[in-house]
């Protein structure tokens, strides 16, 4: 316990000292959110993340995430350093998109938009129209719907049905997975229910659909944050990372919130809910990261980075 207070303390002076902010996602353990919080960092959505190195003045970000957080933010500001607490942080959805064959997977529906979740290589992004997160991706399908466009979606299968499902729109679908969110059970999670039926069910996109048919609210880590804090409810189910809690305990510490099994019928595993990538990120690598960064700096290909930027800024410039 020392050690960690005393390690905070070192990280701290180190942040300064380096002029680097930590930018960190809710998915991460409860000592970095704290520490991104009391240090003027942020703990945001991947959006928020991509949206707050953007414009943050330091000239080092300290990406605590998944790699693919650290790339897009590499994309956006080529001027900063980025460095993250290991780069061996992965994404299954990224792992499940290999460039060479998604890019084979585009050229053979040419007549389709190519919209990317963030959750992807800087090099699918370069081979992407647009790219979305979880928090706007309704928004911008709905949008390229309207105007009658015929999309191509990746790599998300969950997420691209659920959003095909809400918007109408055509879409064909790239069959990734999470591996997190992927684990959530329906009949579990409806025996759960019965046990807590003044609970109200929070869902992330990624899960299942017929996970995402018992919701009271669908959304991005934010936007179940906020339905946390909007909803009357005393006590939340709550299907997405378990890091989660930390924000929403925070803002609502009289309120009760239960992991959603990730079980079979009735079975509940307590720590199946967390993102293995997320938990690489903890305070020892952090400190590592900003003493020495060597193998631990992102960089991106130039030429894929002016490809990926342009989709990324029509995401970070697209309104409602
Ligand atoms: P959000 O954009 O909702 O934060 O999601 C990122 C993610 O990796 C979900 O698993
Ligand atoms: Fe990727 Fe899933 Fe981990 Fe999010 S929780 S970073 S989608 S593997």
């Amino acid at each position: 316990e020392d050690e960690r207070e005393a390690a905070i303390e070192r990280i701290k002076k180190l942040l300064v000292e380096k002029d680097a902010v930590l930018v960190a996602h809710y998915y991460t353990d409860d000592d970095i959110q704290a520490l991104a919080e009391a240090t003027g960092g942020c703990v945001a959505d991947s959006l928020e993340m991509a949206r707050f190195g953007n414009q943050h003045p330091a000239s080092t970000l300290l990406v605590a995430g998944v790699r693919f957080m650290g790339e897009t933010a590499k994309i956006l500001t080529p001027e900063k350093k980025v460095i993250m607490p290991t780069l061996e942080a992965t994404c299954s959805l990224d792992l499940g998109c290999d460039a060479e064959e998604f890019s084979k997977f585009c050229d053979q529906h040419p007549d389709r938009t190519v919209v990317v979740y963030a959750n992807t290589s800087a090099a699918v992004k370069a081979r992407a129209d647009w790219v979305v997160t979880s928090s706007i991706a309704l928004d911008v399908v709905d949008h390229l719907d309207a105007e009658g466009e015929k999309i191509l979606w990746a790599p998300d299968k969950h997420l691209g049905g659920y959003v095909a499902k809400q918007t109408g729109a055509d879409m064909l679908l790239w069959q990734g997975a999470c591996i997190v969110h992927d684990e959530f059970k329906s009949n579990a999670l409806r025996q759960l229910k019965i046990e807590h039926p003044e609970a109200a069910i929070l869902v992330h996109p990624e899960s299942p659909e017929s996970v995402v048919d018992m919701a009271d609210a669908v959304g991005s880590t934010s936007q179940l944050i906020k339905a946390s804090q909007e909803l009357d409810n005393d006590t939340f189910i709550v299907a997405t990372d378990r890091g989660i809690f930390y924000k929403m305990q925070q803002l609502s510490p009289e309120k009760n919130f239960i992991e959603a099994p990730t079980g079979g019928q009735g079975a509940t595993c307590r720590s199946c809910a967390h993102c293995p990538w997320m938990a690489m990120n903890g305070l020892v690598a952090i400190e590592e990261a900003l003493l020495d960064g060597t193998g631990r700096e992102v960089f991106v290909d130039e030429d894929i980075r002016q490809k990926a930027l342009v989709p990324l800024n029509r995401m970070l410039n697209f309104q409602v």
